[in-house]
């Protein structure tokens, strides 16, 4: 049988730098645990624009189609902060998910005990959280139409278009119920439906779903603002939060500097299945391209390691595999590794990006000893 095959887009700013470490891992697991990858790699965003005048090419976004998993380091950068709209690095990430149609955008938010001081807030607010934000990615505000920026009378105006079909809501809050299922059992959708019709539809179609698919899930609803409240005040009342496209950015961020470093978090994007049953999957660290730190070895590359622990999860059926992983960044963590974006005020050994990552090769080597 053909090895599994991903496609590496490392992208720009901090993603290359990142990707490097991952390769290590990759390797890794080829060489220790005879889990041998297909790797090819292609540009994505600022980068691909410098070679090819667009920020995805439609080559390499069909190589993305045929492989069992692509692996994405961050696009953008100051450098393109004049492009036309269409040509932004952005643009080439936005296509991807699009044309690949990964509507399910899963974005953990885990605290390590090790790093649960470092959170802005206390201790027994952050340690032991582990929840799962599930954002629709392909739809919503993002792509919708009309958009544009027109002329009205003497002056411009902006506009964008929230929009959501029922089929798109009923998938979304499928994989939710879904992942809840093997996790806590429990989901809180988040909308407006106070003040929008698309937040009322996405209320009634993720309660309908739940009453005829899903009805040992434990479901709630929040507004979306009092949610991002509560996930300050205190996150471990949530298990799986689902939610749409424009909200689902925004609460993922929060979430993330709950766990102490945007640096820590990954992401998978997951679409329909393909022939071999697995879903279409694009993963990615949570964090953008920190343009102000890259090339100088600053870059945390936890976040993207874990984004391929994810992969051999959800992609690879490796379940096994990737806790080894996650169970080697633990110990790393533990042990007071710190990139720069991890040094608060308890200390610890500071580290490089590449010296993080030899140091997750070492423990693993050491857990499988
Ligand atoms: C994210 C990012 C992207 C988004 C940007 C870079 C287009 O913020 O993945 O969270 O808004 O979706
Ligand atoms: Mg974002």
């Amino acid at each position: 049988m053909a090895n599994p095959s991903i496609l590496i887009l490392p992208g720009d700013g901090i993603g290359p730098e990142v990707m490097a470490e991952v390769r290590k891992i990759i390797d890794w697991f080829g060489a220790k645990r005879g889990l041998v990858f297909d790797v090819s790699e292609d540009l994505i965003g600022g980068a691909a624009y410098d070679a090819h005048g667009v920020p995805l090419t439609d080559e390499a976004l069909a190589k993305a189609q045929t492989v069992d998993a692509v692996l994405l380091g961050a696009v953008g950068g100051p450098k393109y902060d004049n492009l036309d709209f269409a040509l932004k690095p952005e643009r080439g990430l936005l296509r991807i998910r699009k044309e690949m149609d990964l509507f399910s955008n899963l974005r953990p938010a885990q605290c390590f005990d090790a790093l649960a001081d470092f959170s802005s807030l206390k201790r027994d607010v952050v340690a032991g959280l582990d929840i799962m934000i599930v954002r629709e990615l392909t739809s919503g505000v993002y792509f919708g139409e009309p958009r544009g920026i027109f002329t009205e009378g003497n002056e411009r105006v902006g506009i964008n278009t929230q929009r959501y079909t029922e089929s798109e809501i009923a998938r979304v809050a499928r994989s939710a119920f879904e992942l809840a299922k093997r996790r806590n059992n429990k989901v809180c959708s988040m909308e407006k439906a106070n003040v929008m019709e698309s937040g009322i539809l996405w209320r009634e179609v993720v309660q309908k779903v739940h009453d005829e698919e899903y009805p040992e899930v434990e479901l709630s609803h929040m507004y979306a603002d009092a949610g991002a409240m509560q996930l300050c005040r205190w996150p471990k009342q949530f298990d799986v939060i689902v939610t749409d496209n424009l909200f689902g950015d925004i609460l993922s961020d929060c979430a993330a500097m709950l766990t102490g470093s945007l640096g820590m978090l990954p992401s998978a994007s997951l679409g329909a299945p393909m022939a071999n049953g697995r879903p279409k999957a694009l993963y990615e660290p949570v964090h953008g391209s920190a343009p102000d730190i890259a090339g100088r070895g600053k870059a945390n590359p936890i976040a993207c390691i874990l984004s391929f622990a994810m992969a051999l999860r959800y992609s690879f059926d490796q379940g096994v595999e990737a806790d080894r992983l996650e169970r080697a960044v633990e110990t790393v963590l533990a042990k007071g590794l710190r990139t720069a974006d991890l040094m608060g005020p308890e200390g610890g050994k500071p580290v490089s990006t590449s010296e993080m990552g030899d140091a997750i090769v070492a423990a693993l080597d050491a857990d499988a000893n």
